[in-house]
């Protein structure tokens, strides 16, 4: 935000607190990050886990790349600024829904290393997981559901992440999934096992 506007802004405290809601729902808020090349299987498996979570009443939110690109974030490319941009607006939509003491699924390319960096800044690091969807780009091309790389490679898709756009894969992910080896059932069983501990209010 530009400095003259900022100073003008004074944050509002309100009475019921993040603690009540946690208290309210009997869960741990947090934000699942899923990374990885288009195609690798992020939404497909984010949506396995919400519905484990749904099923131990745990109140969940899923944000996906192609759904809020039609609506939040239909204004935006796939530049390198735009993605950026698309990844900050999602990071600050997801802290609010943390803070509302949600269990967020997020599913984007996301390929910059310092913009994933920027969720785990923006929504603090005890409430976030990072997962790694590592599929390679030969499985992801092979699988093309959308089609997306056969018009990549016919050049009518600029920016293909993978082909004409870099990735940047995680160093230190909390969870890596090899969806080459790994069913989707396992994926989802993978990360719960991972964040159940989490969620436990207890702890
Ligand atoms: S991100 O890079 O800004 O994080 P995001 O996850 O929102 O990307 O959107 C990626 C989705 O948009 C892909 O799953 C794919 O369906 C579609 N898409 C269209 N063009 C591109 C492109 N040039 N690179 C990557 N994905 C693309």
């Amino acid at each position: 935000m530009k400095e003259d506007i900022a100073k003008n802004i004074i944050a509002h405290n309100y009475v019921v607190t993040k603690s009540d809601r946690q208290s309210l729902k009997k869960h741990r808020p947090l934000l699942l990050w899923f990374t990885g090349l288009s195609g690798s299987g992020k939404s497909t498996i984010a949506n396995k886990v919400e519905q484990l979570l749904a099923a131990k009443n745990i109140h969940t939110y899923t944000l996906d790349g192609d759904n809020v690109r039609k609506g939040l974030n239909n204004n935006l490319s796939f530049s390198p600024e735009d993605r950026t941009e698309n990844i900050r607006r999602v990071a600050e939509t997801a802290n609010l829904m943390v803070d509302a003491g949600l269990v967020v699924l997020a599913a984007f390319v996301s390929p910059y290393i310092k913009d994933r960096a920027e969720i785990r800044r923006i929504v603090g690091d005890e409430n976030m997981v990072e997962v790694y969807v590592n599929t390679s780009l030969g499985e992801c091309m092979k699988r093309d559901v959308k089609g997306l790389y056969q018009k990549a490679l016919k050049g009518e898709i600029k920016n293909m992440t993978g082909l004409s756009a870099p990735y940047e894969a995680p160093v230190n992910p909390e969870i890596e999934i090899h969806t080459e080896q790994q069913s989707v059932e396992d994926a989802a069983q993978q990360i719960l096992d991972y964040i159940q501990p989490k969620l436990d209010q207890n702890i």
